[in-house]
């Protein structure tokens, strides 16, 4: 059943441009901060898992640190290459607290 749970205080979530890697009931998830605008995606990558929270951002992007695979930080859908994608989480903050939705 889908719920929200937090993954980190709004004062510890990444600076505009920065990602974080972060674990929420077991779940690895990677905290991206594009313009301003908090998302969450699966911290695993599907090419060979990396860890996307330890990549960076280009554009709307979330680059993978081992080979650079470029995932849209809204969506989840790879830049490169295609036909590629990873989950995505709801996000929302309430208060001092960011919170994503799972299932
Ligand atoms: S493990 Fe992410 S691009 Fe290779």
């Amino acid at each position: 059943m889908a719920h929200w749970v937090k993954v980190c205080d709004v004062a510890g979530a990444p600076a505009s441009g920065a990602v974080m890697e972060c674990e929420v009931e077991g779940i690895g998830v990677c905290l991206a901060n594009v313009g301003g605008k908090l998302s969450a995606l699966d911290n695993w990558c599907p090419h060979r898992r990396g860890p996307l929270g330890q990549g960076w951002i280009e554009g709307n992007a979330v680059l993978c640190p081992w080979h650079s695979w470029a995932f849209d930080a809204d969506t989840g859908v790879a830049e490169y290459p295609e036909g590629e994608r990873v989950a995505v989480f709801p996000v929302q903050v309430q208060g001092d607290d960011v919170l994503i939705e799972i299932s």
